[in-house]
């Protein structure tokens, strides 16, 4: 591994491996098993793409104490950083000086202060100006390395969310990703901090992890709101607790996990944080409470490639997938097979009582699609069916009840749903909602493809390009829950992109709204029981 410490050095280093990824972790050295977990997780290959380089860099930076907090007894131990770095898979070690780092000197230097509104509560409160020092470091060590992926741990959860809005809203070209906390085997968080600690107060200390987590347990799986704990009671229980283990507190609070707002009553996602002193040290821990699982809304136009990207993800997240244009496909095939015409509403909705329309998945992940006892998964990929499903779909009675039907799936979460009105319509609540997208020529594309490969006649690209732009027509400009990008729904172009790539943007979209610790990646495949 190499040990970089000035700005030509760093720059020489970048050059002699360019054309791989650069994964950075910033660290303030003193690395514990978390950091090295974040370096482990920045060196792993994303995407299908080349092995990542990763660069750690270690700088205790000073604008982020306070005047009488632990600048100067700070943990440095840049020897064993190394050590832990090298192991932990990192390719170079970036350590400057202060000049280095700011040679204007400190007063002289433009600083980067994230909004109020996310720096006022927590943390901000004990420690004034903390966050625009953190923020103004970030950025400078981000100009410097210019990474395409920066790694924080979700263990800073104010910090997480305050360096991802600076990335977005001076539209820094990178990702950020979050990784979740890691504990000691008895439950404290690993922290730097925890160096400061005797052995007895590290029994102390473990009353705060215990109290938030036996505070939450009984809101996991609290269905309807009435089960659900009282905000004041669960931070009164915690205070308890704290209190009894003889800690200071600091904070506790329950507020909503990304806007930092307080919350009147448990729903979505909610973050329960305490910070504490420890004899000479300040701890800070924390609980996400989910008032359900997660449900991810994936709509956007015929052939933009949903339906494989979508199995993808929801596998690699452990989710239910939800094709609810099967839905629409197996009940045009019934349609036709009735010999009902498909733009009559009268004559379609007797078809909808006591419809039997089932999607299951077949144990290797991949999804069987049946109606009336009917196995219909292959035979809904028909050219037929393509040409019918808008026509039936755009009926107000079929909506209203396959909405009913999708929500009903829905109701504890834990899915991917994928369509047209997801977003908008069946799930306006869903926690992460894409509006994934490609040019009329790439679905024309991938059309001719697809229908090659089921072994169907391929008619020229004009056509099918003419096709879907009537599709997409039709689509959007019906009456009845149109195809149209939720307010809140990030757009997706997937042109020119591959299967891995747009995956991984999925995966990074979801993340940005649920963190590992809510809802983690599974180690098995498939959807939670
Ligand atoms: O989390 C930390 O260690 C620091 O706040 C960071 C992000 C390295 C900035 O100094």
């Amino acid at each position: 591994m190499r040990l970089l410490q000035t700005r030509h050095e760093l720059n020489a280093w970048r050059r002699e491996s360019s054309g791989r990824p650069l994964h950075f972790v910033p660290t303030m050295g003193a690395l514990h098993e978390g950091h090295q977990q974040l370096l482990r997780r920045a060196a792993q290959p994303l995407a299908g793409g080349p092995p990542p380089r990763v660069l750690l860099s270690v700088f205790v930076n000073p604008l982020q104490f306070g005047p009488a907090e632990d600048f100067a007894r700070y943990p440095r131990d840049l020897a064993g950083d190394a050590e832990r770095a090298e192991a932990a898979g990192a390719a170079a070690l970036f350590a400057p000086s202060l000049e280095e780092m700011y040679p204007g000197g400190e007063m002289a230097l433009t600083r980067v202060s994230p909004p109020q509104e996310l720096q006022r509560q927590l943390c901000g409160h004990a420690r004034p100006g903390h966050f625009d020092g953190v923020a103004t470091v970030v950025c400078r060590l981000l100009a410097l390395v210019r990474p395409d992926r920066l790694f924080l741990g979700e263990k800073d959860w104010q910090q997480l969310l305050l360096l991802r809005r600076v990335v977005a809203d001076l539209g820094l070209p990178l990702q950020v990703q979050g990784c979740a906390t890691v504990r000691q085997v008895d439950g404290l968080a690993c922290s730097s901090r925890n160096r400061y600690l005797s052995p007895q107060e590290q029994r102390q200390a473990l009353a705060l992890p215990a109290a938030l987590r036996d505070a939450a347990a009984p809101c996991r799986g609290a269905a309807t709101p009435g089960e659900r704990a009282d905000p004041a009671a669960l931070v009164a229980a915690v205070r308890r607790r704290l209190e009894d283990a003889g800690l200071a507190i600091d904070y506790v609070e329950l507020l909503q996990a990304h806007t930092l707002r307080p919350l009147p009553r448990l729903e979505g996602l909610a973050l329960l944080a305490a910070a504490v002193h420890c004899g000479p040290g300040r701890l800070i821990d924390h609980i996400f409470l989910m008032s359900r699982s997660p449900i991810i809304a994936i709509d956007g136009p015929a052939g933009a490639g949903k339906s494989t990207v979508t199995r993808a993800f929801a596998r690699r997240l452990g989710l239910v997938y939800l094709d609810t244009g099967a839905m629409y496909r197996a009940l045009t095939w019934w349609v036709q097979r009735q010999g009902v015409d498909p733009a009559d509403a009268s004559a379609v909705a007797p078809l909808l009582q006591g419809l039997d329309l089932q999607l299951e998945s077949d144990g290797t992940g991949e999804q069987r699609v049946r109606i009336n006892g009917h196995d219909v998964t292959e035979a809904i990929r028909s050219p037929e069916v393509t040409a019918q499903v808008s026509t039936v779909a755009a009926h107000g009675c079929v909506r209203e009840a396959l909405t009913r039907q999708q929500q009903a799936m829905g109701e504890r979460g834990g899915l991917v749903a994928e369509g047209r009105d997801i977003g908008t319509a069946v799930f306006p609540d869903a926690d992460c909602k894409v509006f994934l997208t490609a040019s009329v020529a790439e679905r024309a594309r991938r059309r001719a493809e697809d229908l090659r490969h089921r072994g169907f006649a391929v008619p020229p690209l004009g056509e099918l390009e003419a096709q879907i732009a009537e599709r997409d027509h039709l689509d959007s400009s019906r009456a009845v829950a149109p195809l149209r990008q939720a307010d809140d729904a990030v757009e997706l172009v997937t042109d020119g992109l591959a299967i891995e790539a747009v995956i991984q943007a999925l995966v990074d979209c979801f993340r940005e709204r649920v963190p590992e610790e809510a809802w983690p990646e599974p180690t098995g495949q498939g959807p939670r029981a």
